[in-house]
């Protein structure tokens, strides 16, 4: 149980602050305009001088708000209760976001606008989390609440849209997950096991205006034993920790396992938590061990029955790693407790015979039928992640009946034709995707000639007899060979179903 003070998420005082912050336009883009996007993206790095001399002497209500509640900087008190007219002063020290004298106001959390982007359009919430390293200017206490970050979004990014009745956030932290998914889900239940977390995810969502999420506090599943969720999301405390008295525990990035046993607890328990059809998907570590792969050993973790998409963006030696996670920490190879940290987590990995460790996605889905069991090293890079993996589902599902009767070429598919000088025939044909997981495939003549003629209209049985007749090969013969790769451009959402 933490010591440190938890925000009060009071309805009526987050909707005297929510329309405050909406009255002084305390969103992106006005921001970005008053201190300039250098500066804005110089904050992103950890900087904020460069924002601090760009509005230096002003001190109009976006100016207070922007240093107050974006840097997380004390401001003065009067200034303060003229941006907040219906909250005031007395009002942001109520609800645990900052404390008061008769000069000041200090912050104790930032509040920041966060945009997003989603099938239903573009969005802005305002998220209240911990003050950051850069507010603190040091180190952060283990019970820190993370605000959005990178592994946020990439999440955000990942999770498949569809709509469901039922949703779950697992460690929901300040709660942007949950917020994302309630925009499609019936209702969503968000759990943590810090109070605190809990209590700005509520906060957040009162703030913005959102009614059907439900937070509950435990560890992992504890929260939700006996019940079933169309969709599971989850960005766990994944990072490997070795366990000691000297290395902190930081409760929002370390469930206190040892190794990647987190990671395993929630690829095995997750399935009972699904409804038939239902999906979990989650970013996590996984390590390589004496010669079996992290790939490998994480497709062990998962019941043979269910569909499991692995998707591994990197890999890191388990020096790279222990470096990275430090410093995340705040401890530099500068700082004296630099390299007993280092020490400690060479040591753990080299305890288990840890060679790399693995970072990705993984998704799990209660499917049914002939389960998908997927697990590659994608390194190049994606967008629309998350659309590109309900397009592999939903083509795998296709698959099951047998090719469809009709396909037709994805939009973002080109062909890259490379000739040797002075040669009229390719010597290689590359089908590239421009948006999705970007793969790009080499293809023989007739699997090429098969793709542009797939136009949505001749179906495909007349375009295999049209491509015989032109190579001369019997049909049978050639749809031997191009069925499978067929079947995989359908997979991998080159090909899709024609409507
Ligand atoms: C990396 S943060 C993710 C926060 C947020 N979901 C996001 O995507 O930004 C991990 C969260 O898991 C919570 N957590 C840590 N151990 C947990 C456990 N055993 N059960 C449930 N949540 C836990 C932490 O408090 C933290 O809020």
């Amino acid at each position: 149980m933490s010591d440190t003070p938890a925000p009060t998420p009071a309805p009526l005082l987050c909707a005297a602050l929510a329309a405050d912050l909406d009255a002084a336009d305390l969103r992106s883009e006005p921001l970005r305009s008053l201190w300039g996007e250098e500066a804005d993206d110089a904050l992103a790095r950890g900087m904020r001088e460069p924002i601090l001399r760009a509005i230096r002497g002003d001190d109009g209500v976006l100016a207070t708000l922007g240093r107050l509640l974006v840097l997380g900087m004390p401001q003065p008190r009067s200034a303060v209760d003229t941006a907040l007219p219906r909250l005031g002063v007395d009002g942001l020290v109520a609800l645990g976001l900052a404390t008061a004298d008769d000069e000041t106001v200090t912050p104790i959390a930032l509040l920041r606008p966060q945009s997003f982007v989603d099938a239903e359009g573009v969005g802005e919430w305002w998220i209240a989390s911990d003050l950051d390293e850069v507010a603190l200017d040091g180190a952060l206490p283990p019970d820190h609440v993370l605000g959005v970050g990178g592994a946020s979004r990439t999440l955000a990014e990942i999770v498949v849209p569809i709509e469901v009745d039922r949703a779950l956030d697992l460690g929901t932290g300040c709660g942007i997950q949950a917020l994302l998914v309630a925009r499609r889900a019936g209702t969503v239940v968000a759990t943590d096991i810090s109070a605190r977390a809990l209590a700005y995810a509520e906060m957040n969502a009162l703030l913005n205006g959102v009614g059907n999420i439900e937070f509950r506090l435990g560890s992992m599943f504890e929260p939700v034993v006996g019940e079933a969720f169309d969709l599971i999301v989850s960005n766990p405390p994944f990072v490997i920790t070795p366990r000691g008295d000297d290395v902190p525990e930081y409760e929002y990035r370390d469930g206190g396992l040892v190794g990647d046993a987190l990671v395993e607890l929630f690829v095995r328990t997750a399935p009972t938590y699904l409804t038939a059809g239902g999906i979990a998907q989650l970013l996590g570590n996984w390590e390589s061990r004496d010669g079996v792969t992290g790939l490998a050993r994480l497709e062990a973790w998962v019941p043979a029955e269910l569909d499991l998409w692995v998707i591994e963006r990197e890999q890191l030696s388990p020096l790279a790693y222990a470096e990275l996670w430090i410093r995340d920490g705040g401890t530099t190879p500068r700082d004296r407790a630099f390299t007993p940290l280092l020490t400690a987590w060479l040591d753990d990995f080299a305890a288990r015979g840890v060679t790399s460790i693995g970072f990705g996605y993984v998704l799990l889905r209660r499917g049914g039928g002939m389960p998908l069991r997927r697990t590659e090293r994608l390194v190049q890079h994606v967008s629309g992640v998350g659309q590109a993996l309900g397009t592999g589902l939903h083509g795998h599902d296709l698959l099951a009946e047998g090719v469809p009767a009709t396909l037709l070429t994805a939009p973002d598919v080109t062909e890259a034709r490379h000739l040797l000088p002075g040669n009229d025939d390719p010597s290689v044909i590359e089908l590239r995707q421009g948006g999705g997981f970007a793969r790009t495939v080499n293809v023989d003549p007739a699997l090429a000639a098969f793709v542009g003629a797939s136009d949505g209209e001749l179906t495909v049985g007349q375009i295999a007899q049209a491509l015989a007749d032109l190579f001369d090969v019997p049909l049978p013969e050639l749809w031997a060979e191009l069925e499978p790769r067929i079947r995989s451009l359908v997979l991998d959402g080159f090909l899709v179903p024609a409507e």
